[in-house]
């Protein structure tokens, strides 16, 4: 089976321009306004800021639109460190279960809400519908609630990004790069400015190169044999580093990866719709709409299956299958299980995931 979560040697011809940019027939390095003309319409972008996390990039917005001590909606079943990021600037916070639909909101007095913070987790709309986005966003304006949506797990406006005032997309979640986050304001002037950033990051950039194929063998090998590992709270937090804006190494190289990964949304289309087709019937797909572009193929696992010691199994057979926000208190995060999607994979790799997947 093709080495299911690695990315190819050929890769290294995308890294060498963008390394090198600024030399003579190399690259140039686009501007944050440019690489959001590449996700979003030009009259969606009034302003644009990259930041080396996208975490910093939250705290400083969040900040600028005085939502200090102001109720602030999240979904529970979210990265945790876009939540201490609004704790940090001392926003105070609503969580919500898995999904975020308008019915859920409607139940809360939102005359004492002032922003709606939507993640689109594995880049499906909210719930999988966008009906319930268009309701989201009209409840938020009829309320005067700000309304942002992070789009972290996506790039495929206008599947997400299309209803916030703000839309906050990544530079690492989808394609391979050193780090990076991106805020985009659709009306407004962004007040803060992120340091420039011209120290090379060595750290980024190490962890870059251990994506790639060889490397990336030996680091699965390894996983195979290993426990699942837990996170520490410590990794949520915002690094001092996450001020800056991102290095123009990978604002080179996001241009250069979001043209690959637009070439190759047929061939993910393709592998979602195998899945579709050929996953048990007790496994329910997060997302049942193929043509949504889905960060890997996030299922539900069924009742009488424990989530990691399946996971586990996966990974001693060769599936990289992955878990996310694992320790959120959603119930929704004890179940997921994140198979494997990568252009590299072929119909036949699907057809092995799925008949390995217990009953
Ligand atoms: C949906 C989502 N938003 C934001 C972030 C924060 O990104 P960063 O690690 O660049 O701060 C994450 C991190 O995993 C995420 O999953």
């Amino acid at each position: 089976m093709t080495q299911l979560d690695t990315l190819p040697f050929s890769y290294f011809k995308e890294i060498l321009p963008a390394l090198f940019g600024g030399f003579p027939g190399a690259s140039k390095t686009p501007s944050a306004h440019e690489l959001a003309k590449l996700i979003l319409p030009p009259d969606q972008i009034a302003d644009t800021k990259t930041y080396v996390r996208l975490r910093s990039g939250i705290a400083e917005l969040l900040s600028n639109l005085n939502l200090q001590n102001k109720r602030v909606i999240f979904p529970s079943f979210a990265c945790h460190s876009v939540t201490k990021a609004a704790e940090k600037i001392g926003a105070r916070i609503t969580r919500l279960p898995y999904p975020l639909t308008a019915a859920k909101l409607k139940k809360i007095d939102l005359s004492k809400v002032s922003a709606v913070f939507v993640v689109h987790a594995f880049g499906i709309p909210a719930d999988g519908q966008k009906s319930n986005m268009e309701e989201i966003a009209k409840l938020c304006r009829e309320h005067k609630i700000i309304l942002i949506e992070d789009c972290a797990h996506s790039l495929d406006y206008p599947q997400v990004g299309a209803w916030g005032d703000y839309a906050l997309f990544h530079f690492t979640k989808r394609l391979a790069n050193l780090h990076g986050g991106l805020v985009i304001s659709k009306k407004k002037k962004l007040k803060n400015d992120p340091q420039a950033n011209s120290r090379f990051p060595i750290k980024d950039f190490i962890r870059l190169i251990l994506q790639t194929a060889t490397l990336r063998l030996t680091l699965n090998f390894v996983r195979k044999r290993q426990g699942l590992h837990t996170e520490t709270s410590a990794a949520h937090q915002i690094p001092k580093s996450g001020y800056k804006s991102t290095h123009p190494f990978a604002r080179r190289l996001f241009k250069i990866e979001l043209k690959r990964h637009q070439q190759e949304s047929k061939i993910r289309e393709n592998l979602r719709k195998k899945y579709l087709e050929k996953l048990p019937s007790n496994w329910t797909p997060l997302c049942k709409d193929h043509k949504v572009d889905t960060l890997q193929f996030p299922v539900v696992t069924p009742k009488n299956l424990c989530r990691d010691k399946t996971l586990l199994k996966l990974r001693k057979r060769g599936i990289m299958a992955n878990r996310i926000w694992y320790n959120t208190d959603d119930p929704i995060a004890k179940k997921i299980l994140v198979l494997p999607l990568h252009a590299s994979m072929t119909k036949k790799d699907v057809e092995k995931i799925c008949q390995s997947l217990p009953e």
